[in-house]
């Protein structure tokens, strides 16, 4: 990680009844906290933990970022008790691409609950020609930000599709894809899953360019079997991952799309249904319950036990 700047939790409001928002400054005393482009990302470091977000915009003297603290099941999020008015926080300097600066005059965005985050702040910047959006999110009182986004649609001639999952069902993103013109950008932030299947609808679609928040993982060292057979269920592919490696570095290696974010086991970016397959859990993201059910795993940290797995990928 970067060099971390000293900030403080200057403000916080609920924006939904599971996302809050943050208004971070730099600390009193210390610099002023490093230049961002709204869209970029950063990541906190509160007292051991880590958590990568996205600067949804900036201000003089800090970044506004957004969180949803409540996750499936009523999980809460383990930076959230921590994320209090004043509280100190380390920031590392901001990264990444998914900048206005980086989309297309005409963008298709594709946003999954807090994935609005990097898209408003790309819409923001007022720098587009044109732009559609598919949000989607589940349950009445959520969708972060929609009533921003729906100003900027109304000044900016955008297009705004609701999708709640909680009544409408998941879109089918190989047919939201179909749909989009070819020769278009398709932007895209949302939960693993969802930008899993946008990005290998789009790779199966000649002439469509894609524009994701997620980076590379880094390496870790460890491991029970020094192979396991990786069978990707949804997309077809099957491998053998090196287990000295992250599963989510062996994912990617072999063209499955995997979100990640903090790559340390604690945001659940890289979060994986697991349909066969006994694991080594090594994250801080599900319960004790989810661990001994091995229904999911963390694919930046968590280790096959079982010679084969077989991934809802
Ligand atoms: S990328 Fe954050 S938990 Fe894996």
């Amino acid at each position: 990680m970067n060099t971390m700047n000293t900030a403080v939790v200057r403000a916080a409001r609920s924006l939904t009844p599971t996302v809050t928002q943050y208004w971070l400054t730099g600390a009193q005393g210390a610099a002023r906290l490093p230049t961002a482009v709204p869209g970029q990302h950063v990541t906190l470091r509160i007292g051991p933990r880590l958590k990568t977000l996205t600067v949804v915009a900036v201000s003089d003297d800090g970044y506004e970022l957004a969180v949803r603290n409540r996750h499936r099941g009523g999980r809460r999020d383990v930076l959230s008790p921590r994320l209090h008015v004043g509280a100190p926080v380390a920031v590392s300097s901001p990264g990444g691409h998914f900048t206005a600066e980086h989309a297309a005059p005409f963008t298709h965005f594709l946003a999954g609950g807090v994935g609005i985050n990097p898209i408003l702040a790309v819409l923001t910047a007022g720098r587009l020609r044109g732009w559609r959006l598919v949000y989607v999110d589940r349950g009445e009182g959520e969708f972060p930000f929609l009533d921003r986004i729906e100003d900027l649609a109304r000044e900016q001639g955008g297009t705004v599709e609701v999708v709640d999952t909680g009544t409408g069902g998941r879109p089918d993103w190989t047919e939201v894809v179909a749909r989009i013109p070819e020769g278009s950008t398709v932007g895209v932030c949302g939960p693993t899953g969802m930008v899993a299947d946008v990005r290998n609808a789009v790779a199966r679609e000649s002439g469509k360019r894609l524009l994701v928040t997620d980076e590379p993982a880094a390496p870790i060292v460890g491991g029970l079997p020094e192979t396991v057979e990786v069978e990707c269920a949804k997309c077809g592919i099957t491998f053998r991952a090196a287990q000295h490696q992250p599963l989510l570095d062996e994912l990617k290696r072999n063209g499955v799309a995997v979100s990640s974010s903090c790559r340390q086991g604690i945001c659940g970016t890289c979060e994986i249904e697991v349909r066969t397959g006994r694991i080594d859990h090594r994250d801080e993201v599900l319960t004790d319950q989810e661990k001994a059910e091995s229904g999911y795993m963390i694919a930046c940290v968590s280790k096959a036990i079982s010679d084969r797995l077989v991934l809802n990928v």
